[in-house]
């Protein structure tokens, strides 16, 4: 079980533990529990028999038996129903499913990684999750800490996505000046590590050659930006983010701005005109 607030790396840590098993040549599926329509999860995980029920018209085998012999990541279970925990604990006790519509279980033979951005522990005493279910997935807890308890972490992090960044966008490594490393070790990262990709990756884009300074380190720049599961944003909202810094770093001069990015004003104001909200 891998607890840990949104953008400490749930995910990533689930795929170095089936990688690094001895399962690793086996699938790793993926399940998030909170993004499945809870009337539709139950055959997800354990498949269904060919007319089972309304717009079940061929047989699908389920999550399970595709992660037969590797990993199965249950994402965001402390989101599952209490019915269907009921079920999902039927299963981990007997090893085996059932498909629904079929009389035959099927046994199934995989490694259970789940994780919660909740307290789970708080939810079991508020009767949203079962203890028994709680326990029987407890296994080896991993808790994963809130990036700004993790001191020099954040600046080891920093480097290896400046690193990266800059590799994959033929831009020369660029370095922090130590004001800069100091504005980044007194903030907060409320969407950790992932926001501390994506800051570092307007800085770096933001920054001249050499150094970045704390002006191009946005903090919460604006609004926050909505990210899509995969923690990636979109070509527009990278836009946008770049668009309102360079504005902000050039005290709101759409002149100077453009001139910096080497766009036109109009572009500027189109881009700023598409997006709602935008009031400084
Ligand atoms: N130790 C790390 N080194 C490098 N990158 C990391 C590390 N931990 C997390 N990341 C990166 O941070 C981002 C968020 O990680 P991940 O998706 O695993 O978080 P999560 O805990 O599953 O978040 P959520 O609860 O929002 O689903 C990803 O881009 C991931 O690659
Ligand atoms: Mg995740």
């Amino acid at each position: 079980m891998i607890s840990g607030e949104t953008g400490t790396g749930k995910e990533l840590v689930a795929k170095a533990i089936h990688y690094n098993s001895s399962r690793k040549d086996k699938a790793l599926v993926a399940v998030n529990v909170a993004a499945i329509p809870s009337e539709l999860i139950e055959s997800e995980l354990f498949g269904h028999e060919k007319g089972s029920f309304t717009g079940a018209s061929i047989r699908r085998i389920g999550k399970f038996e595709e992660a037969d012999g590797g990993s199965l990541f249950l994402d965001e279970i402390g989101e599952m129903e209490l019915n269907l925990q009921v079920k999902l604990l039927r299963v981990l006790q007997e090893k085996e499913i059932v498909r629904i519509g079929s009389n035959n279980p099927v046994k199934t033979d995989c490694r259970i990684i789940v994780a919660t951005n909740k307290n789970l522990k708080e939810e079991v005493k508020k009767g949203k999750f079962r203890e028994d279910l709680y326990y029987r997935l407890l296994g080896l807890p991993i808790e994963l800490p809130p990036l700004r308890d993790r001191g020099n972490d954040i600046l080891i992090l920093a480097h290896h996505f400046i690193e990266t960044f800059c590799a994959e966008n033929n831009i020369r490594p660029k370095k922090l000046s130590e004001k800069s490393q100091m504005k980044l070790l007194s903030y907060t990262f409320p969407g950790n590590i992932r926001e501390l990709k994506s800051v570092i990756e307007l800085a770096v884009t933001l920054s001249d050659e050499g150094e970045i300074e704390p002006a191009d380190i946005i903090l919460d720049a604006g609004e926050p930006v909505a990210y899509t599961p995969e923690g990636q944003l979109t070509l527009k909202e990278y836009e946008l983010k770049i668009i309102k810094a360079t504005l902000k770093k050039n005290n709101m001069d759409i002149k100077v701005a453009a001139g910096k990015l080497d766009i036109g004003v109009s572009t500027i104001y189109r881009i700023l005109k598409d997006e709602k909200g935008w009031s400084q």
